[in-house]
């Protein structure tokens, strides 16, 4: 496996793959992660990861300073995974000084997460577009955990026509139902405990869905009624959303996309599932 810290380092490496999957992250992976880079390894013969964790994403009071990190480790399990080469770029190599572009995609950036997190957006747009054009994928690899930053990637692609494919990875769980995340690193042990309830919940409204209920108002408080009384002053939000406006929806008639952020302390949790049509 390459290991590429500079930007003519992945272009010449480039050269080589004919077809090249690409999985962005931010690292300390995890099998999330891992099934990205397996499946564009399996998918496009060769297979890029990225790590860098992204200073624009992330909002004034959050978790930048303290976001997890583990390099030797990521690069053994990367390794292990079958990739080709792994582009670790510094801070510089992405935002040289007087770097200054910033890319906002509208509406879509302001629901949901964008509503908590305003710039977060325009963060994730910028730095996946000029990955994009570093790493020149024929695919890049995004996780489904994710519901409204692959909306938002679907969206640069469409706008800006970027020539790259998306592919949308389903979410990898514990067995308990809690999606992996970095994130997850973060919980005591009594929230940890917890935290099932969000895929819990988000179940009921998927079996409710699938027994006929389509009025989302009533979807939504089976969400909120089984993330119980103990976490509602904690939950950011509880959605059932067009999958691809993301706009809120009175009935659900085509598919639908349920998703939750719900706070632990100062850990933000976020989950979704796709009602389907
Ligand atoms: P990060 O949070 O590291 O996630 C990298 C990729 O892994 C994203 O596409 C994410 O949706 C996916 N992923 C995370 N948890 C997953 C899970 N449990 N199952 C399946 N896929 C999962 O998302 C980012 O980094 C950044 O915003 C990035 C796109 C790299 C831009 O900075």
């Amino acid at each position: 496996m390459q290991v590429l810290t500079t930007i003519a380092e992945v272009r010449a490496a480039r050269t080589r793959w004919p077809a090249l999957g690409f999985a962005p992250t931010m690292g300390y992976l995890h099998a999330g992660h891992i099934s990205l880079v397996e499946r564009a390894r399996a998918e496009c013969g060769a297979a890029l990861a990225s790590i860098f964790v992204n200073p624009t994403q992330f909002g004034p009071n959050e978790d930048l300073d303290r976001y997890p990190r583990d390099p030797e480790g990521d690069l053994a399990r990367l390794e292990a995974a079958g990739a080709d080469a792994v582009f670790l770029p510094s801070p510089e190599v992405i935002y040289p000084p007087g770097f200054s572009a910033s890319l906002d995609l509208g509406d879509v950036t302001r629901r949901l997460e964008g509503a908590v997190r305003p710039h977060h957006f325009a963060g994730v747009a910028t730095v996946v577009t000029k990955l994009f054009n570093i790493v020149q994928p024929t695919r890049a690899y995004f996780g489904q955990k994710d519901a409204q930053q692959c909306v938002v990637i679907r969206k640069l692609v469409q706008d800006l026509d970027l020539p790259v494919e998306i592919v949308v990875g389903d979410t990898v769980r514990e067995p308990d139902g809690l999606a992996l995340s970095s994130r997850n690193s973060y919980l005591t042990p009594d929230q940890r405990a917890r935290a099932p309830a969000l895929h819990r919940a988000l179940t009921a409204a998927q079996q409710a869905h699938a027994a006929g209920e389509r009025n989302a108002e009533a979807l939504r408080a089976i969400i909120r009624r089984t993330l119980g009384e103990d976490l509602a002053p904690a939950t950011d939000y509880v959605s059932i959303a067009d999958p691809d406006t993301l706009e809120e929806l009175t009935t659900v008639s085509g598919g639908a996309l349920a998703s939750l952020a719900v706070r632990f302390g100062a850990t933000r949790l976020i989950d979704n599932v796709r009602l389907q049509p």
